[in-house]
């Protein structure tokens, strides 16, 4: 087991394979001190680190320095309001109206495996070592018990982190903050990374020195965001892709959240993430437990790869689940780009019907096909097919979509509502608003209220009855728009501050009902693209559309940042047409093909109007999914070179576990006179193995694999805008 207690010591040790983690128990009070995190040490003798026989001391030592003491000790889990001036994690109002608040260690309990958290997504044990610490603290005062839990996972250097606080005493409290894990650390020259980005442009990376004082990221949208993602890298100041240490932090949480660092006067840097604080509270009676949402966290000191490694293998093993987790996804047709609004029955099928001649497995049928939805104005809520539209309703679409061979798809956007709908005028309060106050709306739609249960209750039942008329076997479930104007008719005054968690726990719980209900069916969600692509989610469904922007060039940056943290089998991506809908670029066919394999793949187009000579190249890509996506699903995620530094290419690799085979992506960017081959370096092969590389049109070479990664692999030179080029090694 990963966790020892060492009892004379009062020390906790957390071992995974490459890092380590140590928590001290300090003076009579039971202070619970950070001692270390990083690379993996020996014994647990590191108690000097907390700096406890250095003035000003222990409080039982100096008193008259109380507040020196608590105001620089590398606290565990920092309080609010008793003489640590630093960023708290937790802030609790008494009834009386008082934040002081004081953690002193009650006991622990160490166990194999870990354990679910009510109500919220979270990772699971599954196969591998994990075991589980739970230290409970307390405020005698407040009567509060504080239960901090770390699970750890030992191969894949993961620390799972929560809270839970329950009221033990006999009067209500309000928590004000909660963040889920706060780490204190000396800095390093800490450089943040996090993943910024819009509409149509989510991922981008961005870099920025940590600077003395407050900083962070934050989401106040009751979604995570195209803005930023709930997740934050440090990066040590001699860190880069592949070398140095490197931490990571991610929330499994798909609502509001923030990150932050805070650096001190001692140049100390703390660190959070959890449920964004200002627009948050909640109040706990007696006898009740709030569960924060749980953070993972991961040590590299093989710089960003390493992290990389550690989310994707974590996130395919401990937070995916169902039946499609280690499956090849069906190769899907969806009709958006293709028709937006503009379809009926025979539309779809005559797509289906070219498309299953091509190879492609599924057809999807997004938005308008409920109500009166002819445009984006109206109709959300109905979930009721359109019979004019689709005539013979669902039943038939689907069987004759079925008799080509393929599957069936649906899209649903279940947590909004139209002014102009059935359900928006019978039930005008469902919506969420300000008594008196006139929402604000966006693309013309209002959020319906899901911390209400019988607005969970009636989205599901309508939910429910399309799945079960027919034979579906995939849903895309969209998110279109933030929330805002926050009230519920359902939670009295002093709760209103509950509503965009109370929220998220509707979502929650009305996706996992549609995984329990209908284990069979493929979940995709998706929210204007990128908008909450998180590991919260991701627990949900083994996939997510990660950008309207489906343009070859500009997904590079956005899927570049996307598999920093998440792997490539949740990566939503398709080929579309051309010129691009978003951005109005033409890209070569085989170039779409290439970037979308790196995804789920997929197709985003009227396959009945493209090019021929586009058409006559499908089958081809499919089944260079058909002979790779075991490898790219499945396999090690290597960055070669990016776009944005080296303006002329973008090159990734995706290398088996056990280093037989590898496929090596490469795009040109831009093209100029006086070009020559470029020479990539390759990454994770095998030094001694011998590789034959196929690729490019070219006659296969047998190279050797230090030869791949010291000298590099040369890619030829071609002329022609955006020309792509895919290289597989396999072992000799
Ligand atoms: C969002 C999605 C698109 C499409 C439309 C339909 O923008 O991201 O893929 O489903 O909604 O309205």
């Amino acid at each position: 087991m990963g966790i020892a207690y060492f009892e004379k010591d009062r020390i906790f040790k957390l071992d995974t394979l490459h890092t380590s983690y140590l928590i001290g128990i300090v003076d009579e009070e039971g202070f619970l001190g950070h001692i270390y995190y990083g690379k993996k040490v020996s014994g647990h003798e590191l108690g000097y680190l907390l700096r406890t026989d250095e003035p000003p001391f222990v409080p039982s030592r100096n008193e008259r320095d109380r507040l020196s003491f608590l105001d620089k000790f590398p606290m565990e889990y920092p309080v609010h309001g008793t003489g640590d001036f630093r960023e708290a994690a937790l802030r609790v109002r008494s009834k009386e109206g008082h934040k002081a608040c004081t953690l002193a260690y009650a006991s622990h309990e160490i166990f194999s495996g870990k354990k679910a958290i009510q109500g919220l997504p979270a990772s699971f044990a599954g196969e591998g070592s994990c075991a589980t610490l739970e230290i409970t603290c307390r405020d005698a005062h407040l009567g509060m018990e504080v239960v901090l839990s770390y699970s750890v996972f030992e191969e894949e250097d993961v620390i799972a982190r929560h809270v839970e606080v329950v009221n033990r005493g006999a009067e209500g409290f309000c928590l004000e903050k909660v963040a889920s894990m706060s780490l204190d650390m000396d800095n390093r020259g800490f450089t943040a990374l996090t993943l910024h980005g819009a509409w149509a442009r989510e991922c981008h990376m961005q870099r920025r020195a940590l600077g003395k004082g407050y900083q962070g990221i934050v989401s106040r949208r009751g979604i995570s965001g195209h803005q930023d993602h709930p997740f934050m890298a440090l990066m040590a100041a001699d860190a880069t892709r592949e070398s140095g240490e490197v931490y990571g932090v991610q929330l499994v949480y798909s609502g509001n959240y923030e990150v932050r660092a805070e650096v001190g006067q001692f140049d100390t840097v703390r660190w959070q993430i959890g449920l964004e604080s200002e627009d948050f509270s909640w109040t706990l009676e007696p006898g009740e437990r709030f569960a924060a949402p749980e953070a993972l966290l991961t040590y590299s000191h093989r710089g960003l790869e390493g992290m990389t490694h550690s989310y994707h293998d974590f996130i395919r093993r401990h937070i995916i689940r169902g039946k499609y987790r280690d499956r090849k996804r069906p190769i899907l047709i969806n009709n958006w780009e293709a028709t937006y609004f503009d379809f009926d029955t025979e539309k779809l099928l005559s797509i289906a019907r070219e498309a299953s001649k091509l190879g492609i497995e599924m057809l999807v049928m997004d938005d308008g096909w409920f109500g009166n939805r002819r445009d984006e104005h109206r109709s959300l809520g109905d979930w009721r097919v359109n019979e004019e539209k689709l005539k013979g309703g669902l039943p038939y679409l689907v069987q004759e979509v079925n008799r080509l061979g393929m599957k069936f798809g649906i899209w649903f956007e279940p947590e909004m509502v139209s002014p102009d709908s059935d359900l928006y005028r019978a039930h005008p309060d469902w919506a969420i608003a300000v008594p008196g106050r006139t929402p604000s709306m966006a693309r013309g739609q209002y959020v319906l209220d899901l911390s209400r249960r019988e607005v969970v209750d009636c989205v599901w039942d309508q939910v429910e009855a399309v799945l079960k008329s027919a034979n579906v076997e995939y849903v895309k479930w969209d998110m279109n728009r933030p929330l805002c104007d926050l009230g519920s008719l359902g939670l009295p005054a002093g709760r209103q501050g509950e509503l965009a968690h109370r929220y998220m726990l509707g979502v929650y719980e009305l996706q996992e009902r549609l995984v329990t209900r209908f284990p069979d069916i493929l979940l995709e969600n998706c929210s204007s693209g990128g908008g909450r692509f998180d590991a919260g989610m991701l627990y949900y469904s083994p996939q997510i559309w990660c950008s309207d922007d489906t343009d070859a060039i500009e997904r590079l940056a956005i899927q570049e940042g996307t598999a920093l943290i998440y792997p490539l089998s949740a990566i939503g991506a398709h080929v579309s047409d051309c010129p691009n809908h978003a951005v109005g670029r033409s890209t070569p066919f085989e170039t779409r093909g290439y970037v979308a394999l790196a995804g789920t793949f997929g197709y985003e187009l009227d396959v009945t109007r493209i090019p021929q000579e586009d058409r006559d190249i499908i089958p081809a890509q499919v089944a260079l999914y058909h002979k790779y996506n075991d490898l790219i699903r499945e396999g090690d995620y290597y960055r070669i070179a990016s776009a944005a530094e080296t303006h002329l290419y973008d090159c990734w690799q995706v290398v088996s576990g056990d280093r037989g085979e590898s496929l090596v992506t490469w795009i040109q960017v831009l093209c100029g006179p006086g070009r020559q081959s470029h020479m990539v370096r390759l990454k994770g092969l095998e030094p001694c193995a011998r590789y034959r590389v196929e690729g490019a049109g070219e006659e296969p070479i047998e190279v050797s694999g230090d030869a791949l990664m010291y000298a590099g692999l040369r890619i030829p030179d071609r002329k022609g805008d955006f020309v792509g080029m895919l290289f597989y090694l396999v072992r000799v």
